[in-house]
């Protein structure tokens, strides 16, 4: 499918991969809604006008739901549609089992309510539209490798040769310091496997991607902005990861549905072929697309 044309929301779009994405979108012609909490956003549009896009920006936080409305709201008024949503927006921060409830609370409240609460307003105010549209779509959730073991689910790549881990899979996590970050990203199978299946009819597909260090503002911020070579080498990179978002988007309504696709560090940042489908039967996977 050409996505020349199409229109998009990306959340989190200032910095890291929601920016990396903004911009390949941009490149390959679709128009955009960008949001962010961080002020960059708001002249994100001025430096994406060498693309021959439309391109719109709000600063604000994915967990008020009056902002999602407004960005929502104002991306179907300036851009006439919306055919795509990257729900992309996510913080972390190191939680522990034993933490003061204090400090719990708070990090409830920013980790949930970005990672899991914010992909949610989006997608509760997305989905009417594009059911109302008539004309499919695609959503992508990002996720995290922790939440598929080593992203890859063991009958797809049981004791694959290439994991640099040397056995497949590893364990399942992001460890000790992550209970909430991996409960927010392991939230998100609830979205994928369910939006999936109830928007399979409409030509909607909910996919999700799953990547582990890939370069970005909050990777670094993990190294104080610091890096050792040898650990900025073993990254992945952003562009690589939105390279495949385009080619996933690329697939259309026919393309793969429900499914967490896996990003290794130590392995190509490819598309690879489908996972055999677990949760959607294969008549839920025919669309009723109205061209
Ligand atoms: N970089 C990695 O290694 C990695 C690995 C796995 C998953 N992820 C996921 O990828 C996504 C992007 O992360 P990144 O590494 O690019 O991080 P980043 O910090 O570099 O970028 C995240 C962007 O989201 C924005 N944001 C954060 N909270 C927000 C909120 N409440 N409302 C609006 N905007 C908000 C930030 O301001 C920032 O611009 C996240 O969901 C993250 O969990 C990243």
């Amino acid at each position: 499918m050409n996505l020349k044309g199409k229109n998009a929301i990306v959340t989190g779009a200032a910095v890291g991969l929601g920016n990396s994405y903004a911009q390949a979108l941009a490149a390959a012609g679709v128009n955009l809604a960008l949001c962010d909490l961080r002020p960059e956003i708001i002249d994100l549009p001025k430096r994406l006008q060498t693309y021959p896009i439309q391109c719109h920006s709000w600063q604000g936080n994915v967990a008020d739901p009056d902002h999602v409305r407004t960005v929502v709201d104002g991306a179907k008024a300036k851009l006439g549609s919306i055919d795509i949503l990257i729900n992309n927006a996510g913080v972390w921060a190191g939680s522990v089992a034993d933490d003061p409830m204090d400090k719990s609370l708070l990090d409830y409240d920013q980790v949930i309510g970005t990672n899991l609460y914010g992909e949610y307003l989006f997608g509760r105010a997305v989905i009417p539209i594009m059911i109302d549209q008539g004309s499919g779509g695609d959503i992508v959730n990002i996720a995290t490798d922790h939440m598929v073991t080593c992203g890859t689910p063991h009958h797809c790549c049981p004791h694959n040769p290439q994991c640099p881990w040397g056995e497949s899979p590893r364990p399942t996590g992001g460890g000790d310091n992550m209970d909430l970050y991996d409960a927010s990203k392991w939230g998100l199978n609830g979205f994928l496997f369910a939006w999936a299946k109830a928007l399979a009819p409409h030509g909607i597909r909910v996919n999700a991607l799953c990547m582990g260090a890939t370069d970005s503002h909050m990777l670094r911020g993990f190294h104080n902005f610091d890096p050792s070579p040898e650990e900025e080498a073993s990254w992945m990179r952003a562009e690589d990861n939105a390279r495949v978002l385009l080619e996933l988007l690329e697939e259309g309504p026919g393309g793969r549905n429900a499914q967490n696709l896996n990003f290794c560090v130590g392995r190509p940042v490819a598309l690879e072929p489908p996972n055999p489908h677990i949760y959607l039967n294969p008549d839920q996977i025919k669309v009723k697309v109205v061209p």
